[in-house]
């Protein structure tokens, strides 16, 4: 999926985020679990990560983040004409997060979903979106990316609850004919490798009952070793080929953008494109692993940093459960 021979793509017009008030540091790890500082920092790079309270839902979220999001494309809400949610934590089974979303926003023209991809789904959603605005069907879309992973965590598995945290962010992508915009696209998923990263009950193959509840059956599981190696095998395989199908460098990228789940997947990612580290964004260290969150938010703050200027050359890539993977390259 690449931009050739296609003159009209989406640009991104506008991005938000949101994260919940309460900071869970380490250090209040450390009591919760057998763990310390020095681990967690030196095997993942996480300090702190953002945990919202029992009240917050993850539509609560996306509204603040997607708000920010048309803000900043100043768009109104009624001129959205399709909302895309990437979650693995909606509100609840039905409706959708995204009809949740489309009607406290007011999103009254558009249609609204959610895809299950997990740490990829805001690429998915990009993608989905790039195709829907090239073949003229959608003007403006919003992508919203958002998790609240506290809530499907076993806060008493030292191996995963160290990772985690809550977030959202968004992107309103419009049709442009000039050099900014998506240049090129690249999405694949194998399901053989499904045992990796999964949730075992709370679907129609095992519902929850107060056996899978009382053994945690709600939360992730993880072989973390094995997510490692493919993680930085597939996001690197992506990430160079959407370089290859655009014709462009790595060297000509201005920012990386990883999925931020672990410093040493995001290294290891950046070295196997020969990428330095100077142009690679890495907010982990505050918000830890937000899964389809955690790209949306790095480029709104890219964004609004400044760290991300118009004309740039900015890689998104992620990794998730399914396997899911995918890249996107965009001009700024
Ligand atoms: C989870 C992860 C940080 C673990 O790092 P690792 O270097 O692979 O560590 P290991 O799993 O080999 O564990 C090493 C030791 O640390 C221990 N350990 C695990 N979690 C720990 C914690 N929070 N604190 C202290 N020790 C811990 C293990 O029990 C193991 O002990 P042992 O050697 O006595 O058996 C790493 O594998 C990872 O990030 N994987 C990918 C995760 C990911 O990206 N997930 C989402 C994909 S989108």
């Amino acid at each position: 999926m690449s931009e050739q021979g296609n003159r009209l793509r989406a640009y991104i017009s506008g991005t938000g985020s949101a994260v919940p008030e309460r900071v869970l540091t380490n250090s209040e790890l450390e009591r919760i679990v057998d763990t310390s500082d020095e681990w967690i920092m030196e095997r993942s790079g996480i300090k702190t990560r953002y945990i919202g309270g029992s009240e917050m839902a993850t539509s609560d979220l996306c509204v603040k983040a997607a708000a920010r999001a048309l803000e900043s494309a100043r768009v109104a809400p009624e001129d959205v004409d399709m909302l895309i949610v990437g979650t693995v934590t909606p509100d609840q089974p039905l409706p959708s997060t995204g009809c949740i979303i489309q009607e406290r926003m007011g999103l009254k023209n558009a249609f609204a979903f959610d895809i299950a991809a997990a740490c990829t789904a805001f690429i998915y959603g990009i993608t989905i979106a790039d195709s829907f605005i090239r073949t003229g069907m959608c003007r403006k879309i919003l992508v919203i990316g958002a998790e609240m992973l506290s809530r499907i965590t076993n806060w008493e598995d030292r191996t995963t609850c160290v990772l985690f945290g809550d977030g959202a962010g968004a992107a309103l992508l419009e049709p442009c004919e000039g050099p900014r915009g998506i240049v090129s696209t690249f999405l694949r998923s194998d399901g053989s490798l499904q045992d990796y990263l999964y949730i075992p009950a709370g679907g129609s193959r095992r519902p929850h009952n107060a056996e899978t509840l009382r053994k945690h059956m709600h939360a992730i599981r993880m072989s973390g070793n094995s997510v490692f190696k493919h993680a930085v095998r597939a996001m690197g395989d992506a990430a160079q080929r959407v370089l290859d199908d655009a014709g462009i460098a790595s060297s000509d990228l201005d920012l990386f953008i990883p999925h931020q789940a672990n410093l040493r997947i995001i290294k290891a990612t950046a070295a196997r494109i020969k990428v330095p580290m100077d142009k690679v964004y890495v907010n982990l260290d505050r918000y830890g692993n937000t899964s389809a969150a955690s790209v949306p938010i790095a480029l709104d703050e890219a964004s609004r940093t400044g760290r991300l200027k118009e004309g740039n050359l900015v890689e998104m890539v992620a990794f998730g459960g399914g396997f899911t993977w995918g890249a996107v390259l965009v001009r700024w």
